[in-house]
């Protein structure tokens, strides 16, 4: 493949933090985590950051929050109909059961319109994504959270450094959780973390990542997993930290380019478009077909034919995916996240990307459009 979802290129930093690791025999959580957790809050003013094993135990760990503030086995968290499958996972992991919203075909994102209807007495939190690094509603979303005394979930793993209106992602909900896998902007191999500006919250995460440990070797107060970082996996995303803005602000010229290599293009699809009121993450390039006559298959498949990675926009989980139709969902009750699956694509626009790779990948969609013109 020429065009790569992500790529992972170890320097000179992490290299000499693996060393130190190895020098000291620090395999397991130590002081680079330490050093990690403090140094990704500093970018983004997160004032507690719990790192965690992945970002799905980053979720996990934080709707494991939820039965310190009266959540009980069972109990429902209100999650979209479309984002990667981890947030639905792990809301069942740690013991609730998933309550899907459908979304927005234009934003990928939870229609907050929508989100209302589902609250039940037994709604303790609503999980939001922010899809391709595109920042959720938040405001609307914490009006209704405020309403119904719902605790917030950002899952921001797409979205390091975005921002909505003012704030970065993370800094509206209660907690938000963060990938470190490889094609995220910050890497650590696999890593996660969540952040939080509430400090009883975050004392609760530094034990659920222990399995519910507090005190004294054995003595498990609450639910919880192995789902520690460590520190080989912080060595690298120390050095990732250092280079995070200009990461972020290569992806974002490249997400540009493309964009406007593209303008032509978006009587046919929806891309990820960035509107005044927020910064998006620039995680990948998606394009959401307007009409089915384009035929997605044939895209995906042409489009790996000439090297160019592609997944799927993810689809519906609870209609889309095998994994969930014990929930007795039925296909149409998630239109627009049904949609999007059958009709969205995503690739990598990543910082190691050449000029020519995106003039490359701009030719490659234009020859494919050129018949239905
Ligand atoms: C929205 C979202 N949530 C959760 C995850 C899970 O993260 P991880 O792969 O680190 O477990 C991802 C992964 O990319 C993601 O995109």
């Amino acid at each position: 493949m020429r065009i790569e979802f992500g790529e992972l290129k170890i320097g000179e930093k992490a290299k000499k933090n693996l060393l130190h690791c190895v020098e000291t025999n620090w395999a397991s959580g130590g002081p680079k985590v330490a050093e990690f957790e403090k140094e990704w809050g500093n970018i983004f003013d997160y004032k507690h950051n719990v790192a965690m094993s992945s970002g799905t135990d980053a979720d996990i760990n934080a709707c494991a929050v939820l039965y310190e503030y009266g959540a009980k086995r069972g109990d429902e968290v209100i999650v979209p109909a479309l984002s990667f499958i981890a947030t639905s996972n792990a809301v069942l992991a740690a013991g609730f059961s998933p309550v899907f919203v459908d979304i927005e075909k234009h934003t990928l994102n939870i229609n907050p319109n929508k989100i209302e209807e589902k609250i039940s007495p037994k709604t303790r939190a609503i999980m939001v994504v922010h899809t391709m690094g595109k920042p959720c509603e938040m405001d609307k979303i914490m009006e209704i959270a405020k309403k119904h005394n719902l605790i917030v979930i950002e899952d921001a793993c797409e979205a390091h450094g975005a921002k909505y209106k003012d704030k970065f992602v993370g800094h509206w909900g209660d907690m938000s959780a963060f990938s470190f896998y490889v094609a995220h902007l910050i890497c650590c191999g696999e890593g996660g973390m969540v952040s939080t500006n509430n400090e009883k919250m975050a004392n609760i995460l530094k034990t659920t990542r222990s399995h519910g440990r507090e005190g004294l070797y054995f003595d498990h107060i609450r639910f919880g997993l192995n789902s520690k970082m460590n520190d080989m996996e912080a060595s690298l995303g120390l050095e990732a930290v250092d280079k995070f803005w200009e990461v972020f602000n290569k992806r974002k010229e490249n997400l540009y380019y493309l964009l406007d290599k593209l303008k032509d293009l978006e009587k046919f699809a929806y891309f990820n478009l960035e509107e005044k009121h927020e910064v998006v993450c620039p995680h990948a390039f998606s394009i959401t077909l307007k009409d089915p006559k384009y035929n997605y298959k044939e895209l995906y498949e042409y489009l790996e034919s000439n090297s160019i990675k592609c997944k799927r926009n993810f689809g519906s989980i609870p209609t889309q995916h095998k994994a969930f139709a014990f929930m007795n969902h039925k296909l149409g009750d998630f239109p627009e996240a049904e949609y999007v699956g059958d009709n969205g694509l995503h690739f990598g626009i990543h910082q190691f990307l050449s000029r020519e790779d995106l003039d490359y990948i701009s030719e490659v969609i234009h020859k494919y459009f050129s018949k239905f013109k």
